[in-house]
């Protein structure tokens, strides 16, 4: 692992263990939360339907999410991807459930279904109460996702008058936060200019710099249209490239089609496209996933200096915490502090190697 990503895989465990912390109810301190959004994440909007579950999966590249017609994420999911060392067996864990770990992804989804379902009953009803999922992999990078529920335009029989506005206030109060950046995800089926998704992120996020373009569906056009005006930035420009998706159809789901026979068809269908051919090497979810990657890579970068005085803060403040809460804390939420002190001063310390060696790199 480079320093860079042991780095952010510490501020994914400290996040982590302040998430725990929370579900304890126990500290309240500004500096877990400010620890807590010290790193960026991403986010999905776009209407219902719109593909945001399914972007979500392949960048992942597991199988893992409910997806389908009509409203079927019905709670925030925070997805915690946290990279672990080559050759290490690939688990996930909810944090509802600890020490469960889960190694089949059709359990993940059902769990997610389960829980849904818990706190909303088998009713079309929202919930904004997150469900906290992480996934260890020596495939993955450190990186948070966040699957949320489709904006739409009106309630449908067994939800409330209120829905509409209840979703829309739910995902701006992830995408308004400067740290999100955004995967606005528009069907390419339906007038870009209608699209929910670059209304909301245009609302937010005016400059764009936090906005990621995603078309999706462009396998489902009308024959003789194309999405060009779109995907070269002429119907609406952003400060990143669009990149344009061609996910599960519903009868490709339906037959269990898997996540690399799936990404096979859609890079061929680029490639072979007389429309989107010249852009074939810029298309597509494991682009998509690249693109994010490098772009999350420089914003941690030029972060690092503030999450490091940040942690040197909440080493401070957990110290005193740990000596003066001492006796009445309960045992599962001082070990939670402990834990985060612990990668806290861990973070600091390859921090520390990390500067020593820039240095003497920097002087030869
Ligand atoms: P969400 O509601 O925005 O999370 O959308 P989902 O990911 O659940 O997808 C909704 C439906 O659209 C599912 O039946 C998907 O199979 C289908 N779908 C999503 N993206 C595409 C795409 O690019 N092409 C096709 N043909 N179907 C898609
Ligand atoms: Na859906
Ligand atoms: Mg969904």
């Amino acid at each position: 692992m480079t320093t860079m990503e042991s780095l952010i895989g510490l501020v994914n465990r400290i996040q982590q263990a302040c998430t725990k912390l929370g579900d304890y109810g126990g500290s309240d301190s500004n500096t877990f939360s400010s620890l807590w959004e010290a790193l960026p994440s991403v986010a999905v909007v776009g209407g219902q339907s719109s593909g945001k579950s399914s972007v979500l999966e392949s960048i992942v590249g597991r199988d893992f999410l409910p997806r389908g017609s009509g409203i079927v994420t019905r709670r925030p999911l925070v997805l915690q991807l946290h990279k672990t060392e080559d050759g290490a067996n690939e688990y996930a864990e909810f944090l509802h459930r600890p020490g469960r770990k889960i190694t089949d992804f059709a359990v993940v989804r059902q769990e997610i279904q389960d829980e849904t379902d818990r706190i909303t009953g088998k009713t079309k009803q929202i919930s904004p109460i997150p469900i906290h999922l992480s996934i260890y992999s020596p495939d993955v990078v450190n990186l948070t996702l966040i699957d949320l529920p489709g904006l739409t335009k009106v309630a449908i029989d067994g939800q409330s008058e209120s829905i509409v506005q209840d979703i829309e206030n739910m995902v701006r109060s992830y995408v308004e936060k400067p740290n999100c950046i955004i995967l606005a995800i528009s069907p390419a089926n339906q007038d870009i200019a209608t699209s929910d998704a670059i209304k909301l992120s245009r609302e937010v996020d005016p400059s764009g710099e936090r906005t990621f373009g995603v078309l999706t569906k462009l396998d489902l056009m009308d024959k003789g249209t194309n999405a060009l005006d779109v995907l070269e930035g002429r119907s609406y420009r952003l400060q990143h490239p669009w990149v344009g998706i061609v996910n599960r159809s519903q009868a490709d789901i339906n037959k269990n089609v898997d996540m690399i026979v799936a990404r096979r068809k859609e890079l061929e269908y680029f490639e072979t496209s007389p429309d989107y051919g010249h852009l074939a090497s810029k298309m597509g979810s494991v682009y998509l996933a690249k693109l994010l990657s490098q772009h999350l890579e420089s914003v941690i970068r030029a972060r690092i200096p503030s999450i490091t005085s940040l942690i040197n803060k909440s080493i401070d403040e957990l110290e005193s915490e740990m000596d003066h809460l001492g006796r009445p804390i309960a045992v599962d939420a001082g070990a939670q502090l402990y834990t985060i002190l612990e990668l806290c001063r861990k973070f600091e310390r390859v921090f520390k190697e990390h500067l020593d060696g820039g240095r003497a790199g920097g002087d030869r």
